[in-house]
């Protein structure tokens, strides 16, 4: 997946979001134009691209990656968790993103095991 291209000097943020019925696609439209109106004094801004992971966005081509899933019997659903094992190695490298579901990203170990309500 090809994302547009981004104004020059602007932070570039990737929402990828895996969803079943629609619900976590909304909450990730949401971040992604939320993350677009914040432009700090003196910056450029963010420009944000919203992918569903099924189409396989590649986040070497961002600054910074938001990542959420619908949770099912305590499971991420298993595209998410395969779009995240697939890109593990480029996802150390950015800035952390937490879940639209609330938690920070969890490490790879824990993407089967029911979220906390610690974290
Ligand atoms: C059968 C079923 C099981 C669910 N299991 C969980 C769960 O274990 N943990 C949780 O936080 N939410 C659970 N949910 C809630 C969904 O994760 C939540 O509604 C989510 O927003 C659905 O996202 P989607 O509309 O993108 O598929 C469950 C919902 C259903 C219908």
């Amino acid at each position: 997946m090809t994302p547009s291209p981004a104004p020059a000097g602007s932070t570039r943020v990737l929402v990828a979001f895996a969803s079943r019925h629609g619900g976590t696609r909304q909450i990730a439209a949401t971040i992604a134009s939320a993350l677009r109106s914040v432009a700090p004094a003196g910056s450029r801004g963010m420009s944000t691209v919203l992918a569903p992971v099924e189409l396989w966005p590649d986040p070497t081509r961002f600054d910074a990656v938001v990542l959420g899933s619908a949770v099912y019997g305590g499971r991420w659903l298993d595209q998410a968790v395969r779009w995240t094992e697939a890109w593990a190695l480029a996802l150390r490298g950015t800035a952390p993103g937490c879940s639209p579901a609330g938690w920070p990203r969890p490490p790879l170990s824990s993407l089967r095991r029911p979220p906390t309500s610690s974290g």
